[in-house]
């Protein structure tokens, strides 16, 4: 029985428990971590560096080679050479995180980060009114700013306190001309921003210290739109057909962000009024019922969303809990139900300056993204995978929390490991996938999805396996762990109709790349890079999804993690307005495929609904 090892990753101080065996890239990823590898995980980049400080790892030939003898006596390793044998403490450099990249992005040439969000603050000495000067406070204030401006509502109400509170010494919190607010005294140093990610199922939020551009926090919940229905499509019709759809489904995601608003200000110590910016992005559904705009030209066709440019409002008017005169921005969009997270996932990968040749991002989740840039072109779609990868849709599924079995390896017998190191409850995305393509790679599941029968089975296969296959209703489904084995006291199966479930998922986004290559004329086997981006994506063991066909069977090496790229991009944009301007360019320059008007889209989803065969594996 393989045992599972705790690995603790510094400076952050996560820790996981992962399978003996895995790879540490892998490790560091499901706590969240994710590490540069822009060789793919191949060994000769050594971006991926990482130091063991507790524990020990063996070294590899590539390790020796790449990193020279001296770092290995030091401890460094390569995260996606090195395997988890005991427990581990590791320290990943800031060099090695992907993140890492946005802020040498943003970094000038002295090495400071340079942060240029769209608020800015800035504290004058205003010159107090006399007999003989008796201009107006806003015209003081503007003189006292360097002239030019436009004093808001929010400023004009507060100016007359705030100036005479603090002898005549006011903070004014700016956006480009405009004056929208001030403060009494220097409050400069109290500046904070949000970047939001609305995903269908997963809401994340960072708090940003505007000041100095550290994160201060990152708080994620479930989207409580998925009470409404689990994909865009049904929360579109909740908004048509209830008269009251629309309001009760924007309340919800509304209060969500609020709510996550107050937790990260808490954590952080901070008041919500001292924040004064928050950025967020999404897929074109989401952004539209967040705004309190109707969706429901998206669900007839031809699918047109409501606004392609970026949407700016005061925090007050969409009644987000951050300082009321924030200012607040929802991120353009392409087209159909491409949105601002594809937008925010372009920005973020810098995929548009991407000349090495043809490159491919995929964000896997309820609604898939795919995007293909070629010779300075992007062509962009969207898929309906549905929630499989997200664990709902599936008989024991659930999603990647505490209890979830996240990797399946199936050899002799069954090894799994469970998120939290509990016992298993059920299985999320991540396991479902390498259970299906371990059962392939078996021969227990055949190329159309179909677990055999014992009958049928190719023969040499162990007892301990044999034994899990369960006859219910003319088909046969596979237990993962028995009633005893699990938290519950209930078995956890992989179900034949879960195989079906995963397989119509599957098929919509391998479908979609298909016919982005070929819209382009670019062969699969011709592609530089796929990204795998999106909080799913960044734990799908690459070779699995390959074998799947999730995937095309491109050399694992050149398919590239780049994590929550909606986030990233979302948060990008916060820290640096001008990616606004880089962001309206992305959505003139990226031609939006809807493959519900493509006609071969249906003899490719077809095709993808079968498993490739094991000419796959490499
Ligand atoms: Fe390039 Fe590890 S050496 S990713």
């Amino acid at each position: 029985m393989t045992r599972e090892c705790k690995v603790t990753f510094e400076p952050s101080g996560r820790s996981v428990f992962v399978l003996e065996g895995t790879i540490l890239l892998e490790a560091a990823a499901r706590a969240g971590q994710i590490i540069e590898t822009p060789c793919g995980g191949a060994g000769k980049c050594g971006k991926c560096m990482v130091r063991v400080t507790s524990g020990a790892c063996d070294s590899c030939d590539e390790e020796h080679t790449v990193l020279g003898a001296d770092r290995i006596r030091r401890g460094y390793r390569l995260a996606c050479r090195c395997r988890v044998k005991r427990d581990l403490v590791v320290e990943i450099p800031e060099t090695s995180l992907f993140q890492s990249s946005q802020k040498i992005l943003a970094t000038d040439a002295g090495g400071h980060l340079d942060v240029r969000p769209a608020v800015r603050k800035q504290c004058v000495r205003v010159t107090p009114p006399t007999r003989e000067d008796v201009r107006s406070d806003s015209e003081r204030l503007n003189e006292a700013l360097g002239g030019g401006l436009r004093i808001g509502i929010h400023a004009l109400q507060a100016l007359p306190l705030a100036l005479r509170q603090h002898d005549f010494t006011v903070t004014a919190a700016r956006v480009g001309d405009h004056v929208i607010d001030v403060e009494p005294g220097d409050t400069t140093g109290r500046c904070y921003g949000l970047a939001f990610d609305i995903g269908s199922t997963t809401l994340v939020g960072t708090l940003i210290n505007l000041c100095d551009g550290r994160e201060l926090g990152v708080v994620s919940r479930v989207n409580p739109q998925t009470a409404f229905g689990d994909d865009v499509v049904s929360r579109i019709r909740r908004c048509r057909d209830e008269a009251d759809g629309l309001e009760r489904l924007h309340m919800a995601i509304r209060d969500a962000v609020n709510d996550m608003i107050d937790d990260l200000a808490k954590r952080a110590g901070i008041a919500t009024d001292d924040i004064w910016e928050a950025v967020l992005a999404g897929n074109s559904t989401m952004q539209e019922i967040l705004c309190n705009i109707h969706p429901f030209a998206l669900g007839e066709i031809p699918f047109v969303p409501v606004f392609r440019e970026r949407v700016r409002m005061r925090a007050s008017d969409l009644g987000l809990r951050i300082h009321p005169a924030g200012e607040v921005s929802v991120f353009p969009q392409i087209g159909g139900f491409v949105g601002g997270d594809t937008v925010a996932g372009i920005i973020a990968t810098r995929l548009n300056d991407m000349r090495e040749g043809p490159v491919l991002l995929v964000d896997v989740g309820t609604n898939g993204e795919i995007v293909l840039a070629h010779e300075g072109r992007m062509v962009a779609t969207s898929v309906a995978a549905g929630p499989a990868f997200e664990g709902a849709r599936i008989i024991n599924g659930m999603r990647a929390t505490t209890g979830a079995i996240e990797k399946v390896v199936i050899d002799g017998d069954v090894e799994m490991n469970v998120i939290g190191n509990a016992k298993p409850a059920g299985i999320c995305g991540t396991g479902l996938i390498d259970a299906v393509a371990y059962l392939l790679r078996r021969g227990i599941v055949d190329e159309t999805g179909r677990i055999l029968g014992p009958d049928e089975l190719p023969a040499g296969l162990p007892d301990a396996l044999l034994r899990r296959l369960v006859a219910r209703n003319d088909q046969y489904d596979f237990l993962l762990a028995g009633p005893d084995e699990t938290g519950t006291n209930e078995a956890v199966y992989l179900h034949q109709r879960d195989i079906r479930e995963l397989q119509l998922a599957n098929a919509a986004i391998r479908a979609g790349i298909m016919i982005l290559l070929r819209h382009a004329g670019v062969e699969a086997s011709a592609l530089h890079a796929i990204l795998l981006a999106g909080g799913f994506g960044n734990f799908i063991r690459r070779n699995n999804a390959r074998r799947i066909g999730m995937l095309p069977p491109i050399d694992t090496a050149r398919i590239r993690f780049v994590g929550n790229t909606s986030s990233l991009g979302a948060k990008r944009a916060l820290l640096a307005a001008d990616e606004w301007t880089r962001a309206e360019q992305v959505v003139r320059e990226t031609r939006h495929v809807d493959l519900s008007l493509d006609p071969e889209f249906q003899e490719e989803f077809s095709m993808a609904m079968m498993f490739p065969g094991p000419e796959v594996e490499s």
